[in-house]
């Protein structure tokens, strides 16, 4: 990230105007429906009062045939040197071909903890009215590790890793981004009971992170329990704190519950580094309609922006959407509505124009 010199950033002056700040961040289009959301969200930053370059990275499937690797190190390389990131989502071949590219980027530049911040919106007609939750999932190992192998024909071991290291750091990630954002419970889902040694040493180690955040409440429950309840009612959770299968199921749950994965924005956070994305997939069934839902890209694009300090234009995005989908003239086939992804963006944009 580049930022201009700006001595007014944090310091309102009558009367003197604000100058525009200006960023680099990288861009990774994706596969599917990648191009089409990410070129939404880049349209309604556009139409921010920021001044961003983007470095446009290709990854994914694309890529595969004229670089011998969905995951070229160029682009690598780019996230390094702007340290943030916004990206599509990319096509993994299911049991054949390469792996999941997600995967590798997440291990390559260590973005240990995914954060996805799963919100009623009003005009999306949804059982519950008032769910505002945070799943923060591990993002590097667990059943996701991938150490698997063949034992005998027919007979295959994947290797669920949980180590004290990458907990410790996750769960200091979850109660840190609980006590800035003045949440005020932790729930931390587990299988204990049954995988003693793994989730015994997740759980023992969430607790003991729990004891340096006194005034944040730390609730235990099982993952099956866990997932029960947040069928049941969604709001009466907060924050929820999940190894990487877990986290990667019930935050696709949470996000049915609140309207689809059309709307769930979502960020990876590491080391001085953070890669946004949304929840949801390349969605081959509807790739190069012009029909995906560009919500879920453009929030993320406005929680990259609220991480960066731009906490104005973060909210002027969040706001420009609400306001549409309340209206509720402009909806995506996802939504119940005809609107395509380009109608939807000018809505948004427009809306944003309004919002200051
Ligand atoms: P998916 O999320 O792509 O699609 C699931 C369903 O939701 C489909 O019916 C799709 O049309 C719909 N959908 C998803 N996003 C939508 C949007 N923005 N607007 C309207 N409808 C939307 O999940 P699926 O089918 O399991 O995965 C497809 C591919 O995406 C796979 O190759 C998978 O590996 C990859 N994937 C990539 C992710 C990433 O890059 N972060 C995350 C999840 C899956």
């Amino acid at each position: 990230m580049q930022a201009s010199a700006d001595p007014d950033r944090n310091h309102k002056l009558p009367g003197k105007r604000r100058s525009i700040m200006s960023y680099q961040f990288t861009l990774i289009p994706g596969d599917g429906i990648g191009p089409e959301v990410t070129q939404a969200a880049v349209e309604v930053m556009a139409a921010c009062d920021l001044s961003i370059e983007w470095d446009v990275q290709h990854a994914g499937a694309t890529v595969v045939a004229a670089e011998g690797t969905p995951l070229p190190p160029r682009v690598l390389a780019s996230i390094q040197r702007n340290r943030i990131a916004l990206k599509g989502p990319v096509t993994t071949p299911v049991g054949e071909g390469f792996t999941s590219v997600n995967v590798a980027l997440r291990k390559a530049l260590n973005l240990y903890a995914s954060l996805r911040p799963v919100r009623s919106l009003a005009g999306i007609a949804t059982p519950w009215s008032q769910v505002d939750l945070v799943v923060v999932r591990e993002n590097t190992e667990g059943l996701y590790c991938g150490l698997e192998h063949l034992v005998a024909p027919g007979v295959a071991v994947a290797i669920r890793l949980l180590s004290r290291e990458a907990t410790l750091r996750l769960a200091r990630f979850a109660y840190e981004y609980a006590r800035t954002e003045r949440r005020k419970k932790v729930t931390v889902g587990h299988k204990a009971d049954v995988v003693r040694l793994a989730d015994g040493l997740f759980l023992d180690t969430v607790k003991e992170v729990s004891q340096d955040y006194p005034l944040i409440q730390t609730e235990v429950m099982t993952i099956d329990n866990l997932v029960m309840e947040l069928a049941l009612d969604p709001t009466r959770f907060d924050v929820i704190l999940l190894d990487n299968l877990f986290g990667d199921i019930a935050s696709d749950m949470a996000a049915g519950l609140v309207g689809g994965l059309g709307l769930v924005p979502g960020g990876n956070f590491g080391p001085g580094m953070a890669v946004f994305e949304a929840a949801h997939g390349s969605a081959p069934d509807i790739a190069g309609q012009g029909v995906a839902n560009p919500i879920a890209v453009i929030l993320s694009a406005a929680l990259m922006l609220n991480h960066i300090g731009e906490r104005r234009q973060g909210r002027r995005i969040e706001d420009a959407v609400r306001t549409v989908l309340e209206e509720g003239k402009v909806l995506t086939r996802d939504l119940g509505g005809s609107t395509s992804t380009a109608e939807m963006t000018q809505a948004i944009v427009e809306a944003l124009k309004t919002e200051r």
